[in-house]
């Protein structure tokens, strides 16, 4: 019997037991009356729910009377919750629920621990007004600080913040959103403690075992900071990275302002991307123009994203999003839930950058998601909205959005040939790793810092005094950032008291679920997006329980039984090029014999319309494609410049990242091989030297032919924003 079964008896023995003597009407009754009851108690969350979304939508979207609305619907909803839980207890007799009820026994179990809503009234009352409030602000300030010179709102401030070099301009940027947050006094006396409350409402302990069942994993942060440790050493490379980068290697190992950073929080160093390139960054720079070309941002961004989930046959979005969902407002998307069949909404912002790509796909998918669920009869209220939070729920969506960066998808998408990426397939590959990482390492830290910071400052860890410096005290211990002391309280889970557990675990399990796809295709070049599309019933089956088991239970299956938990290797194993990149950059390797395996990028069929090379010319262009390529065969799988790693990449045999290395070839192969043929080496070495020659005259002609590209490119473009 599993530890989650065990408690649950348990729990409901101890819940019965007293009921036990004394009940005179039969099983049958009693079982027929309880599910009836707790149908009719969903069809009411049903219209609260849709109460609730109906307001927050208004005030997402600047109605006048939204917030008024919102809070007023947000309070009645706690009073609710609270009169339909007791309802059920009373319902509860010895012989309601049977052993063989599942079903029956999930539901009734999430109804009576709905979580923080079953604060006394009064406190329930005062946490809404305090997020609802907080959030409201921050949405509709319009005195940010964009370092022009006048005030503006916070969709221009993310604009901005992400385009603006001058670390000054920056910090005040950051400022003046840090003066839009609410007061960190009145979270850290009022809001904060209410979580002692709730958990003994619910009848935990401590805040920690109440996290623990809110996330459906015994000894979730325990668990989430082993995970963490053997994430830490890439994080911190990262970081040092960084700092080489942006400020010299005195910088290094010091603490980052987070300004710095370009981000407000902290929590994503994407808008970094620019300034972090590796020597060749083609890839970047061809997806970046693609996406302004394409004006892959906003609508077209979901619905580029709403393509790829349907190539993945994982379903189709429902056309209605398009049309009612809001796409200039601000990023990261939020979504709003009617709790019905087909009703999801977004608000977002139309900015076309990759990382609005990647959370395009994010979002789009947990859409899907829910439309999913909902095709399930299995799946009422309870089993679709549980106040749970599941890393399965997040793990597929970010499972999709690491897909969105493939290149299959990148190049089904029309944003970089498959063909170009093959050619220097693993240099394209570090630099999608470097945008992915940028997004994700920042993440899993703050969420683990947040959580592990409330549970301290609630168990009285902290001595009274420095409880208002000790968030940045610990981001800066922790997190290696700096950070100012309330700007936390921009997250909305950290308003709401909501822990980021199930985030955690999420953005785990993402990559172990790349990992048990990418282990499965026969070769590295073969499309992974039509792999998962032939075999994703393992996320279906996933996403069609819902919260009708708890998610643990399902990661076996959702992982084709490879590995029954949560495992960091999923993660360091996709990082494996940035990891090798980030050692060489931060301790340059001594051997400086070792050249550069870049093989410069032939087009390899001219494209009509720029047929500028004398046809002489092409023909030994197409002969020596054939001779570039063999070359490149050799030594393209190699990135760094250290013989080292090249030799660990010819041992290491288990992981995604061997699955993504064609042909590795040890370095000291090729020497053998060269000795046994000396008698051919001097008809070799004639044969390179004439193929060197061609191969920079041609060179030549393509940089002339990509300079006119560019310059037609830049004409479109121009035309574009003209019209
Ligand atoms: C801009 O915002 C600052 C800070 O809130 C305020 O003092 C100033 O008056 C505002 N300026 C304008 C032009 O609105
Ligand atoms: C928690 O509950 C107790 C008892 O109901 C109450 O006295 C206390 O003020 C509550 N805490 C907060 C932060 O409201
Ligand atoms: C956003 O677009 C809607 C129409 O889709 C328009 O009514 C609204 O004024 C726009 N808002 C902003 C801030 O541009
Ligand atoms: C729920 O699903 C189970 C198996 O998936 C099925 O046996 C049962 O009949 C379903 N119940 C309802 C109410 O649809
Ligand atoms: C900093 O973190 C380390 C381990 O992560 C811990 O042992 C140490 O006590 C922390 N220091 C402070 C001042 O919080």
């Amino acid at each position: 019997m599993s530890p989650t079964l065990t408690l649950f008896c348990i729990f409901f023995y101890a819940l019965l037991s007293p009921l036990q003597c004394g009940t005179s009407s039969s099983a049958d009754d009693d079982r027929r009356w309880l599910v009836s009851l707790v149908d009719l108690v969903e069809l009411d969350y049903v219209d609260h729910c849709e109460q609730r979304a109906n307001a927050a939508w208004n005030e997402l979207t600047g109605n006048s009377k939204g917030l008024a609305s919102k809070l007023e619907r947000d309070k009645t909803f706690g009073m609710f919750v609270c009169q339909q839980t007791t309802d059920i207890k009373s319902a509860l007799t010895a012989h309601a629920l049977s052993a063989d009820d599942h079903v029956l026994r999930r539901k009734v179990k999430l109804l009576l621990q709905p979580g923080d809503t079953l604060l006394d009234t009064e406190q329930w009352i005062r946490l809404v007004t305090f997020g609802d409030n907080a959030q409201h602000k921050i949405r509709f300030a319009t005195n940010y600080d964009c370092g022009t010179a006048t005030n503006c709102t916070l969709k221009e401030l993310h604009y901005y913040m992400a385009r603006q070099q001058d670390e000054e301009t920056l910090h005040r940027m950051k400022q003046s959103w840090e003066r839009n947050l609410p007061d960190i006094n009145d979270y850290l006396e009022h809001i904060l403690p209410l979580l002692r409350n709730a958990s003994k409402k619910n009848n935990y302990n401590s805040v920690e075992e109440y996290w623990d069942a809110l996330g459906e994993y015994e000894g979730a942060i325990l668990k989430a900071r082993e995970l963490w440790e053997n994430v830490k050493p890439l994080y911190l490379k990262l970081h040092k990275y960084i700092a080489l980068r942006l400020k010299g290697s005195d910088a290094v190992g010091k603490p980052l302002p987070v300004h710095l950073l370009r981000s407000l929080t902290g929590d994503d160093w994407s808008n970094l991307i620019e300034s972090l390139l590796p020597k060749h960054a083609g890839i970047y720079q061809k997806v970046h123009a693609n996406l302004q070309l394409k004006n892959l941002g906003g609508v077209e961004a979901f619905k580029q994203a709403a393509k790829l989930i349907k190539a993945l046959n994982l379903g189709d979005a429902d056309p209605d999003i398009w049309t009612e969902s809001v796409f200039n407002s601000t990023c990261p998307p939020t979504l709003v839930d009617w709790c019905k069949p087909n009703k999801v909404r977004a608000i977002t912002c139309k900015d076309v950058s990759i990382a609005n790509y990647i959370e395009a796909h994010e979002a789009v998918m947990k859409i899907v998601y829910k439309q999913t669920i909902n095709l399930h009869s299995n799946n009422t209220y309870i089993l679709r909205e549980a106040s749970r939070y599941s890393a399965v729920y997040e793990a597929i969506p970010g499972f999709v959005s690491l897909l969105s960066v493939n290149p299959h998808a990148l190049s089904k998408a029309g944003l970089f040939p498959v063909e170009t990426f093959n050619y220097n397939a693993n240099h394209h590959r570090l630099v999608l790793q470097l945008i992915m990482a940028l997004r994700d390492l920042p993440k899993l830290n703050f969420y683990l810092a947040a959580d592990e910071w409330r549970i301290k400052v609630l168990m009285g860890a902290i001595p009274y005094a420095k409880i208002p410096s000790s968030w940045s005290d610990f981001r800066k211990n922790f997190s290696n950032i700096e950070t100012a002391d309330s700007d936390f309280l921009g997250d909305p889970y950290m308003m709401f008291n909501k822990p980021f557990i199930g985030k955690f675990m999420g953005l785990i399990l993402k990559y172990q679920i790349y990992q048990s796809f990418a282990e499965e295709l026969i070769s590295d070049d073969s499309d992974l997006i039509k792999h998962v599309a032939e075999n994703n019933e393992r996320l279906i089956d996933a996403m069609m329980q819902g919260y009708g088991t708890v998610w643990p239970e399902m990661v076996s299956d959702l992982l084709a039984k490879r590995e029954y938990g949560l495992e960091y290797t999923g993660l360091t194993d996709y990082y494996k090029f940035l990891d090798e990149y980030l050692d060489n950059q931060l301790e340059p390797s001594t051997d400086t014999s070792t050249s550069d395996d870049y093989v410069e990028p032939v087009e390899p069929e001219p494209v009509p319309e720029e047929n500028e090379i004398p046809s002489s010319a092409e023909n030994q262009e197409n002969k020596n494609v054939d001779k570039v390529e063999t070359h490149e065969d050799i030594v393209d799988n190699v990135i760094d410049t250290g013989d080292e790693s090249n030799s660990k990449f010819g041992v290491e045999t288990s992981t995604v990242g061997v699955l993504e290395i064609k042909n590795p070839v040890a370095p000291g192969d090729q020497k053998e091989e060269n000795t046994k043929e000396a008698s051919y080496s001097t008809y070799w070495w004639i044969g390179i030297a004439v193929a060197l020659a061609v191969v920079v005259i041609l060179i030549a002609i393509i940089a002339r032919k990509r300079h006119s590209h560019r310059k037609q490119l830049e004409r479109q473009r121009k035309n574009n924003s003209h019209a």
